[in-house]
């Protein structure tokens, strides 16, 4: 089995013992209410995901990750995990304090205060977004977020995501089913959009030369126009059942917050399906980008910047995938030598438009079966008036 990052799995869920003196305690700590961007984080740290973090980034490692991609120790980690809080609230934290770790009135956790700081926001903007512009999500997140940032080792007590999403694998349950299944290769594949046929291509191209496949929709925190999770849940069902030898594919959503960093997210999905038990790891065109902020190519090549057994995972890099009308099947450059009037290519705001005006997304685009789940979801969504559903909340 692959050696998860930084050597081993980290688990910082408090034991049943632990749990009953933390909740007791909780009631006089203060609270710090987080956002389901920090949710998903907290929940991830503590199932051993982002091993080999153990809590919120202190300052070095902070510092030494917008830099340099690194933790302070030299380890390879490309983004930053933060939890942010106003001013008053930083005020009345202190180092070495415990405080208790809230979503919407729930209690989830434990933070011992070990750091808190200023950050300069046009900074890390510039370092993981390669944009100060606000029309990016992340950079928009960012610049709404509270000024300082506390940090240290988090105790986890209530699972709220993994509850929630209840066959969203941990870290520890991925790698004992590969082993059960005797998957020795293992190809993980992220995703935030509904599955067409360009990803089934890519996924069956893996397929070929792998024992299993992982497939691991974030199903966290999305922005507001991306589709639904449940919806796109449903979607993929469909297809593994009916496209996919079943027993060669394992679907498990991934409660994670979508941080829209193009070529940083992709080097960082790829570390976290390591620690998940993945060998190998499809980064296709545009990985985790979003509107024109990257070049269709920018998350291949930052792979090349840093060795391989530093990454440890293998990425499988794919061109842009498309319908080929005169191949007659999908493809991409490298195996299609047609002309692009030759090609279907549709944008994701061209395939919400036919969807939205009612009409038939080709099934050279995306299965039938899919086409029918997605506009089931539309007209459900224009009659509640919610034309808009999606992840949204941060
Ligand atoms: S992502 O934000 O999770 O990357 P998405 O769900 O669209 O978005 O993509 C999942 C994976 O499939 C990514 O590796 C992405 O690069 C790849 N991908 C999506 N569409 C294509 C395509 N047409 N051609 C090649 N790769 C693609």
């Amino acid at each position: 089995m692959i050696t998860p990052h930084g050597g081993k799995l980290i688990n910082r869920v408090a034991s049943e013992e632990e749990k009953k003196e933390l909740i007791a305690k909780s009631s006089s700590l203060l609270k710090v209410n987080m956002g389901l961007k920090e949710l998903c984080d907290v929940e991830l740290i503590a199932c051993g995901a982002f091993s080999p973090l153990t809590g919120f980034m202190k300052r070095e490692d902070y510092k030494n990750v917008i830099e340099n991609l690194r933790l302070e120790n030299g380890t390879l980690w490309p983004l930053p995990v933060t939890l942010s809080v106003d001013k008053e609230t930083a005020s009345k934290i202190k180092e070495g304090q415990e405080v208790a770790l809230t979503y919407q009135s729930n209690m989830v956790g434990v933070l011992k205060i070990e750091d808190k700081f200023e950050y300069d926001r046009d900074l890390e903007a510039k370092s993981v977004f390669r944009t100060t512009d606000t029309s990016h999500p992340g950079v928009e997140a960012l610049y709404t977020q509270g000024d300082f940032y506390v940090a240290g080792e988090i105790t986890l007590i209530h699972f709220l995501l993994h509850r929630k999403y209840s066959e969203a694998l941990k870290p520890e349950e991925s790698r004992r089913e590969f082993k059960l299944r005797n998957w020795q290769r293992v190809t993980g594949f992220q995703t935030r959009n509904p599955i067409h046929r360009a990803h089934e291509y890519l996924l069956k191209s893996a397929l070929e030369i792998s024992d299993g496949i992982f497939i691991h929709p974030l199903v966290g925190y999305t922005k507001g126009d991306d589709v639904p999770s449940d919806v796109r849940m449903n979607c993929y069902r469909e297809l593994i059942n009916n496209y996919f030898p079943v027993n060669r594919v394992l679907l498990s959503p991934f409660p994670a917050a979508m941080r829209y960093a193009g070529p940083r997210e992709a080097l960082f999905h790829a570390i976290v399906r390591k620690n998940y038990g993945c060998t190998h790891f499809i980064v296709g065109r545009d990985h985790a980008g979003v509107g024109n902020f990257y070049g269709p190519f920018d998350a291949h090549k930052i792979f090349l910047e840093f060795t391989k057994d530093e990454i440890g995972i293998t990425p499988l890099f794919f061109d842009n995938a498309f319908y080929c009308y005169r191949c007659e099947s999908m493809a991409t450059c490298k195996t299609c030598p047609h002309r692009d009037e030759d090609r279907l290519i549709l944008s994701g705001t061209r395939v919400r438009q036919i969807l939205k005006d009612g009409g038939e997304l080709p099934h050279e685009f995306t299965r039938p079966e899919i086409a029918k789940l997605l506009q089931q979801w539309i007209i459900e969504s224009e009659k509640s008036g919610a034309s808009k559903v999606g992840g949204g909340e941060r």
